[in-house]
């Protein structure tokens, strides 16, 4: 397979790059990424010089760019390229539509143009909303966007469905509970109360920390999206969870044992506006059709994340330095990139 995947210098992205070249080693992927903030390229330098791998540099919502890059025969795209942080998205939500919404639907009209056969749209279990407890949401449920962020993916979710309607454009869309594991940028919850920890700081948590997410180590994920795209059908959703939503201050709390710190170190800070109060999935469909099962239990998995921040402060130490950005702007230009190598 010879895969196009957006975003792939991020923290899912990227873990799937990883997961993908060890499940499938004749793969190639070419990697289209902006390098915003959220982009690490000390994510993917293991793949720097690997015959079949080549990273992009570029925005997905630049048509010239994109039709450089689809000069190169492809079989798929997986595309992951988002602005992600819902704390962003409420301060200033412009780079969400420019990325979520334009950058998607310009990836698509160039997908159908150059008749790629297979192309799996990366999304989220928050375009459904916040659930009542006791309820899931499976891939009929309504979509009930609550914060920009989930608002300008599911903007993107219904884009991907026109073209599925309007053009039998073989896309296919699969919506994931919330990641966490390696490679995770430490503004997001887990890797931001991981290094807290680390360094002995306050754990900033919000409201009352009884917000509900359904947790699942980024490596199931991967294993998630290989198999949707390897079998799912066109034109479906397939939902991706743990299957079991907990709080997020029995996150706080596991993973303060896992350290073996106190818990006096839990500082309940304002909410975040219109904060979601539960997100449930039902995954029938993908356990039944596909046969993707969780492998990595949230202890297993959370014990896993706190080893690989502490094995790895260099890396935390470059996401705040800023010193990666420069990296890029020494080493990365797509218009250097020789495509005609692919
Ligand atoms: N993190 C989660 O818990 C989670 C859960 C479900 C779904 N998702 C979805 O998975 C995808 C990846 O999430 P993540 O957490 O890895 O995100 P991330 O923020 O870590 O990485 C996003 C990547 O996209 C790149 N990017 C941003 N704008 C771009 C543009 N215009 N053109 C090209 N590249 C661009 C960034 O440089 C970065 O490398 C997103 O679509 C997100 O909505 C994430």
């Amino acid at each position: 397979m010879k895969l196009l995947v957006t975003g792939g210098a991020g923290f899912i992205g990227s873990n799937f790059i990883r997961y993908y070249f060890k499940a499938h080693p004749d793969a190639q992927i070419i990697n289209v990424d902006k390098l915003t903030y959220a982009a690490n390229l000390n994510n993917l330098s293991e793949f720097e010089s690997r015959p079949g791998y080549r990273l992009v540099r570029g925005d997905i919502a630049d048509a010239r760019l994109l039709e450089d890059v689809f000069d190169t025969p492809l079989d798929a795209v997986v595309h992951f390229a988002a602005e992600t942080h819902v704390d962003r998205s409420i301060a200033n939500a412009r780079d969400f539509i420019h990325t979520n919404v334009l950058g998607t639907y310009t990836l698509l009209d160039i997908s159908r143009k150059k008749r790629i056969g297979r192309f799996l749209h990366v999304s989220t279990d928050e375009v459904y909303g916040s659930l009542a407890p006791g309820d899931s949401a499976d891939e009929q449920s309504s979509i009930q966007p609550n914060s920009p962020y989930a608002a300008s993916k599911a903007a993107s979710d219904m884009l991907v469905r026109s073209f599925w309607h309007t053009y039998r454009f073989p896309a296919v869309t699969t919506r994931c509970s919330n990641n966490y594991g390696p490679y995770q940028f430490p503004e997001k919850f887990v890797p931001l109360m991981i290094t807290h920890l680390l360094e002995g700081k306050k754990l900033p948590v919000y409201g009352d920390g009884l917000h509900e997410r359904d947790w699942i180590f980024v490596e199931d994920h991967c294993r998630a999206i290989d198999r949707v795209l390897e079998a799912g059908r066109a034109g479906e959703v397939y939902n991706i969870g743990f299957g079991h939503p907990v709080p997020n201050l029995e996150i706080v709390r596991r993973l303060i044992r896992i350290v073996g710190a106190s818990e006096d170190l839990i500082d309940h800070v304002a909410d975040r506006p219109g904060h979601d109060r539960r997100y449930a999935l039902c995954t029938t469909k993908i356990r039944r059709e596909l046969g993707w099962e969780p492998r990595v239990g949230l202890q297993q998995g959370l014990a896993a994340t706190v080893e690989w921040y502490r094995a790895n402060p260099a890396w935390v130490a470059s996401t705040r330095s800023g010193e990666y950005l420069a990296y890029y702007e020494k080493f990365y230009s797509h218009r250097d990139a020789s495509l005609a190598q692919l």
